[in-house]
């Protein structure tokens, strides 16, 4: 099974993608994620599994339920956590999030990591998800934002290849400008004490790993990978696509800069007795 909508696909080349992100992001990301020992905590969207390294990895005697839709990533998500993190307790379990197979409350807490972003009706997740979480337990959401990106030398071109990713995650369904709308999307789903955390990344040449892992290897290669589908839809032509993508590049270059920021909400399930 597929995921209709989701942008990126499930090619070797989304995979390894993600596993740069997440291992290039692990502790600006995963900085204040821990659960205590034998906590159950309900991975959704687990994708490759390339949070979930991180996340047993800091919660090493907490209990994992990790879900997604596709069985590929769930047997690669499997073999890197196997290889990365071989003490990890995880349980696998391809669901459909909006369906999951689980009782009431069953959960202590939740991690939604790069998933929202890719859903037609983000609110309507997140309240469905309140489900499985006890009263008193915790949601953490994470997602980017496009619109955070900000870059030397700047380009108008290298803007431009950014909105076209935008405009076709969107057409897919999407929201690649989510981050931005964490609070209220968790409100409006009945969460209580929201908090979100801007946590920015930003790089330059004094920090090669960052670049190479981030602007390079994560943001580039997203923008990139939409090329053909850009085309297609007439959002661009060849020689501007590749003046946008040759202008990020620059940004990667020697003298080039990259920030992009990225929002992490925590909230809690209010139970019964949540606020009206
Ligand atoms: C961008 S990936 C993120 C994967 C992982 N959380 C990470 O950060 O590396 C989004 C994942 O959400 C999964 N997904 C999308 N819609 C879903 C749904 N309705 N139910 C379960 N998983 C879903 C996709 O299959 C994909 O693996």
């Amino acid at each position: 099974m597929t995921t209709v909508g989701y942008v990126h696909g499930y090619s070797a080349h989304e995979t390894r993608r993600l596993g740069d992100q997440a291992d290039t992001l692990a502790q600006l990301l995963h900085a204040g994620t821990t659960y205590p020992a034998g906590s159950r905590v309900l991975e959704v969207g687990c994708g490759t599994g390339a949070q979930t390294v991180h996340l047993a990895t800091s919660s090493p005697d907490a209990h994992f339920v990790a879900v997604d839709v596709s069985d590929a990533s769930l047997a690669q998500a499997r073999s890197r956590v196997a290889a990365r993190a071989p003490w990890a307790q995880v349980d696998w379990v391809r669901a459909d999030l909006h369906d999951l197979p689980f009782a009431d409350a069953e959960f202590d807490h939740l991690f939604v990591c790069f998933v929202l972003e890719h859903l037609p009706d983000p609110a309507r997740a997140l309240a469905g998800l309140r489900r499985v979480l006890r009263p008193g337990g915790t949601v953490t959401v994470i997602e980017g934002d496009h619109g955070s990106a900000l870059f030397h030398p700047d380009s108008s071109y290298a803007h431009a290849v950014i909105g076209h990713q935008v405009r076709l995650q969107s057409a897919a369904g999407g929201n690649a400008l989510l981050g931005r709308q964490l609070q209220p999307l968790l409100t409006g789903a009945d969460y209580a004490d929201v908090v979100v955390e801007p946590r920015t990344m930003y790089a330059d040449d004094t920090r090669p790993t960052l670049v190479d892992g981030f602007t390079r290897n994560t943001f580039i290669a997203m923008v990139e990978s939409v090329r053909d589908e850009a085309l297609a839809a007439g959002l661009t032509n060849r020689a501007d696509w590749d003046r946008g993508i040759a202008d990020l590049h620059r940004t990667a270059a020697d003298g080039g800069t990259f920030l992009y920021t990225f929002f992490k909400a925590v909230a809690v399930n209010p139970g019964a007795g949540r606020p009206s």
